[in-house]
Parts: structure tokens; sequence; C-alpha cells
């Protein structure tokens, strides 16, 4: 029973001691979170991974994107584990390395450059810099690393961005087209500069004359969690609630990101609820698990999802206490399972991006 798994996981943890660090996203579930040593959004974790190089064994409590990075962010000798190996991001599957390349072939067509080897104009800019969310595979990761690009979270979207602006004229910006669109619009980018690129068609479904207006070509990718989340929620929240704060995640379509209060990354959300006071009552467009544990946590506010549907991260959710009790146990028994190791070779291009993000400073 679960009571059994818990006491089997303290257990192996206590064993273990020193040598392992269990890291959790605030997606995952209450099961779960109760026995990680650090709990952040995704570039917390992807520092908590960097600064933690007395631990061993890495257990990533978290989807299968973020243990890649934390394999790269780690030293050599560290073991990255992922307790259930099916835990992936639907958005990250969105972008494949081939998809992108054959776009990135196109692009390079369309401004004129070398896709092997773009120059900067007589400006000293790029004709366009790449740009891939965290949710997204290594080998893109390492894409944009050879190729002047750069990676971002749901954190730092806005000082990425600019970094990219400082050195391109125009931004690549996939997998997540609402995160792209979300920040670049408060970046004061028109619409009609933000075209969108759909892999399935020739130039992304553009015109060649259009693309030439474009500050950021967004790929045609989202989050299925997120995209549940509409204005009508919204707006009935503020009729049944007045006064209610509305926060969500920027990977939520733009209209529901104008729609509410503020929008930002789990971590900012939870920090948002910290900030408020006794009696406040707060709408949260984010995963069901995180909303609530913060109801839990802060039980004289009102806090609630806005879908009234439960939505996890089927992804995410895949993380069961049975599978942590699993790999730990074999980490006892000196073996190591669910191991997530990026080769060199996607892995040393992969970390240039990383790099870039990490001395990226707003
Ligand atoms: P955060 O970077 O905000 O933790 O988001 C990660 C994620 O997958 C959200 O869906
Ligand atoms: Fe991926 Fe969405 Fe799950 Fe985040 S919530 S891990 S973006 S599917």
């Amino acid at each position: 029973d679960d009571e059994e798994l818990h006491r089997r996981i303290r257990e192996a943890k206590a064993t273990l001691g020193e040598k392992l660090v269990i890291l959790g996203h605030f997606y995952q579930r209450d099961e779960v979170v109760q026995h990680a040593d650090f709990i952040g959004d995704s570039f917390q974790l992807a520092n908590a991974a960097l600064t933690r190089p007395e631990a061993e064994a890495i257990v990533f409590c978290g989807v299968h994107f973020m243990a890649e990075t934390a394999d790269i962010l780690s030293t050599a000798e560290q073991k990255v584990i992922l307790p259930n190996l099916a835990a992936g991001c639907s958005m990250a599957d969105m972008a494949d390395e081939d998809s992108v390349e054959t776009a990135w072939e196109e692009i390079a067509e369309v401004y004129g450059f070398d896709p092997e080897n773009p120059q900067p104009d007589e400006d000293g800019k790029l004709p366009v810099i790449p740009v891939t969310y965290m949710n997204s595979s290594a080998a893109l990761k390492a894409f944009c690393g050879q190729r002047g690009g750069i990676v971002c979270t749901s954190s730092n979207a806005t000082t990425v961005l600019e970094w990219a602006y400082e050195r391109a004229h125009r931004v690549l910006f996939f997998p997540d087209q609402h995160l792209g669109r979300n920040t670049a619009k408060a970046m004061g980018i028109p619409l009609e500069q933000m075209p969108m690129w759909n892999p399935r068609q020739p130039l992304g479904g553009n015109s060649a004359e259009d693309l030439q207006e474009a500050k950021v070509l967004l790929w045609h990718g989202f989050c299925s969690v997120h995209k549940r989340f509409t204005v009508e929620q919204i707006d009935k929240a503020r009729q049944e609630h007045p006064g209610v704060k509305v926060i969500v995640h920027p990977e939520c379509p733009m209209p529901v990101v104008d729609a509410a209060d503020e929008a930002g990354s789990t971590d900012a959300i939870r920090k948002f609820v910290e900030a408020s006071q006794p009696e406040d009552v707060i709408a949260v467009g984010t995963e069901i698990n995180m909303v609530n544990r913060l109801a839990a946590e802060y039980p004289d506010r009102t806090i609630f999802c806005l879908d009234p549907v439960i939505c996890p991260c089927s992804t995410m959710y895949r993380i069961h206490p049975g599978y942590l009790a699993w790999v730990l146990e074999d980490l006892v028994a000196g073996e190591v399972s669910n191991q997530i190791t990026v080769p060199e070779r996607i892995a040393t291009p992969a970390k240039i991006a990383l790099d870039r993000m990490l001395a990226a400073k707003p």
C-alpha cells in the first residue's frame, strides 16, 4: 500500500544520504513532492542540478527534457535518473530536429544566409537567432547552441528575447507559440510581425514577402494542459468572486494572459500566492496538482483552478511513488536504473545554449 511505499522511499533515502538528491517540479503529485529535497520551476531545477556536485545521483521527478538538462549541467560523474522513462512532454514532442532543420534551411533561403554559418550584416546583427523553450529535446538545444541561439524558460523569456534582439533582427521561437507570442507582445512587438510557422507547410504557411517584416517566427506548438484555459473561465471567476485575482502561466493562449491580472512561471505563481493576504481569492491557470497544493498551504485564502475539469499534466503524473521507490532501492543495491544520458556530441553544443541563458541577466 501507499504507506509501505513511502516507508521504503524514506528508508532508501536515509541509506543513500548525501549521495542522493531528489529534485521535483511543482506539477508533481504530493505523494512525490513530499520526498523531494528541492522543488522548483524548470529554471530553478536546472540551477539545482548545477549546484549539487556532491550528489552522486540526481533523481529527477519531472519530465524527460528536464532530466536531460540536468544531465547536461551536472558533472560527468553524476547520474541523472528519471523514475519513469515514459514521462515526456507533448509540447516538447511538437518540435523534432528534422522539422526544425528543414525550417531553418527555408528561413535561410528567405533571408539570404548560409544555414550552417550565418553572418552578421553591416548593423552587426544576424538575420535570425533560434530560441528554444526549455521544453524541448536536448538535440534542439544543441541546434541552438551551434547557430548562435539560446534556451529560455517561462521565468526568463523576456530577458532571453532581449538578449536575442541585441544580436539579431529576428527570432525563430520553438516549440511553444503561446509563450513566444505572450512574451513578444509584452515587449511591444505587433502581432502582424509574429507569423506562425507550421512545419507541415512550405515556408511554415507564409509567403516570403510576409516574412520580411517578421520579428518572431512562432513554431506551431502548444501545451495541451494550458490551452484549456479560456477567457470565459476568467469572466466567470470575476463574476462569482468580485475582487478575485487571476494569475496564469504564460503557456496559456494570449487572450487568457491578457484577461488575467498576472502571468508567470510556476515559481512566479507560487510567489504571487505567498505575497497575497488572508481572505484573498485567487484563481490560477495552471496544472491542478500545483494549484491544489497552494490551496492546502494557504487555507485562509480561497485558491482555485480556473478550469473546473481536473487538468493534471498526464506525463508529469507518470512519476508514481512506486517508480521512485524502485529507482532508489536499485541505487541502494548499487544499480542505476532509468538513467538519462545525453551523448557528448549533443550535450556539448546544448550546454553552450544553456550557458548563454544562465549568463543572460535581466
Ligand atoms: P515552469 O518553467 O514555469 O516550471 O514551466 C514548466 C512547464 O512545463 C510548464 O508547463
Ligand atoms: Fe509539457 Fe504542458 Fe506538461 Fe508542462 S504542463 S510538462 S508543457 S505537457
